[in-house]
Parts: structure tokens; C-alpha cells; sequence
């Protein structure tokens, strides 16, 4: 089990993009991953070069390669994930997906799969129906990987936004969308290590004089 480590900032860790080197899916998990590091957070990113190296899951194998491996890992000492995907045909891309299916091996870990961590979803597409649609997909999955999609994600039509640079945008409003993306998972991280620190929780509850400021701890208790 990979625990929560009071003493460490959190790490965030970003999947996604596509094999183009201009990516505007891996630039925009950039700027994410830029909006986490705001908000305290250490993060790695796995773009779409890397996704590429990746075989086909091969659930039946139980041979994996180093890069197989090296995500597998990173995925389980992670405290929370940002997944940028583009829309493609109306669904979540190969390369994504199947980088998300390696993570079957993670199902028998005492955290499986995403359990216990915040997942920022981001997608791009040439169109809002896309955009929206493949979001919802892309939170599915991340349901059935037992995460948290956190409550904002961020849908970008990139017939309208335009990504010059690793670090251009067209439209500060996305900048500021992407940047909270991935400054909700870096808070969420935050909470669940709270939350698993016990009473420091409740002491924290108790401290609070406004019952509005008490009251998102008090569900994220339930939750659990
Ligand atoms: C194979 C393929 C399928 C696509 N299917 C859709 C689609 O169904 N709907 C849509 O709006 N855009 C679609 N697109 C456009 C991409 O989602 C869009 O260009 C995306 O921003 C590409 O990301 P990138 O810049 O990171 O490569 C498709 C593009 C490709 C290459």
C-alpha cells in the first residue's frame, strides 16, 4: 500500500496527448499540470511519445516491458492523475486507452486501480459535441478505475483554441479552465491526505468555526 507521506508533496501525475509533436491535447495536460504545480503539487508527465511506446495490453502476458513498468508505477505511487485525451471518433483515442488498460495491473494493490485518487479529465476535439461527449466517457472510465474525477473538467474545441507553443494558448479562459483542472487535483490530493491522517482531521473539523468551511471535510468523510 502506498500511503499518503505527510512529510511530501503530492505528485501528480499527467497521461495523455497524441503522436503528433504539436500535440494540443500534451500541451494542454501541460498547462494543467503547470495549474497543479500551483497548487503544491510535484507532477510527471507521460505525453504521447512515451503513451506510444507502450504495446497493446496483453492481459493473458505476464510479461511487461520497462515502459510498461515505469507507468505502472508511477500510477501507484501517484496522489492524484490528470488524463488528456483527444476525441477521436467520438471516443476516448487508442493510445489513451490503452495506457489506461495497463492499469489492470494495479487491481490487485491494496489502493486498486485509482482508488483513493482525484482524476482531472481534460479533452480536445474539433467541436463542442465531441468535446463534451468524450468527457463524459473519459469520467466513465475513470469511475470504473474506482477514481474521483474531480468536479471541474475541461472540454476544448481546438477548431476555436489554438496551441502555438508548450506554453501558448489562444484563450486565456482555457489557460485558466486547464489551470483549474489541475489545481483540483492537487487540493483533492491534499483532502484525501487529511483524511487519511485520522484525527488530525477531526481536530481540524472541530477548529472550524464557519460550518460552510467544515462542511466539504464532513463529506469527504462520508465518502469514504
Ligand atoms: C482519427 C481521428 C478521429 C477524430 N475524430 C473526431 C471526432 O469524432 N470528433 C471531433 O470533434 N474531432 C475528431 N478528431 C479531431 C481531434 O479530436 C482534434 O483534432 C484533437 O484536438 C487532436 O488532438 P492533438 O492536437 O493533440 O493531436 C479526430 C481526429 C483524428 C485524427
Amino acid at each position: 500500500m502506498t500511503r499518503f507521506d505527510q512529510n511530501r508533496r503530492p505528485l501528480v501525475i499527467g497521461i495523455g496527448g497524441t503522436t503528433r509533436a504539436a500535440s494540443s491535447t500534451e500541451r494542454a495536460l501541460g498547462f494543467a499540470l503547470r495549474g497543479a504545480e500551483q497548487a503544491g503539487a510535484r507532477t510527471r508527465l507521460f505525453g504521447g511519445t512515451f503513451l506510444h511506446s507502450l504495446p497493446h495490453y496483453a492481459p493473458e502476458s505476464a510479461q511487461r516491458t520497462p515502459e510498461q513498468t515505469e507507468l505502472i508505477e508511477a500510477v501507484r505511487h501517484a496522489d492524484a492523475l490528470i488524463i488528456a485525451t483527444p476525441g477521436y471518433h467520438g471516443g476516448v483515442s487508442g493510445l489513451v486507452k490503452n495506457a489506461l488498460d495497463t492499469l489492470e495491473e494495479l487491481r490487485a494493490d491494496e489502493r486498486p486501480y485509482l482508488d483513493g485518487r482525484a482524476v482531472g479529465c481534460i479533452v480536445t476535439a474539433y467541436g463542442w459535441q465531441a468535446a463534451g461527449s468524450v468527457l463524459t466517457s473519459l469520467r466513465s472510465i475513470v469511475h470504473a478505475l474506482r477514481g474521483w474525477p474531480t468536479p471541474f473538467g475541461a472540454g476544448i474545441n481546438t477548431l476555436e483554441t489554438k496551441f502555438e507553443s508548450a506554453d501558448s494558448c489562444s484563450d486565456q479562459k482555457v489557460v485558466e479552465q486547464l489551470a483549474m483542472v489541475g489545481q483540483q487535483a492537487a487540493q483533492f490530493a491534499l483532502a484525501f491526505r487529511s483524511l487519511h491522517s485520522g484525527g488530525a482531521l477531526a481536530h481540524e473539523a472541530n477548529e472550524a468555526s464557519d460550518a460552510d468551511q467544515s462542511r466539504p471535510r464532513r463529506i469527504l468523510a462520508l465518502a469514504n
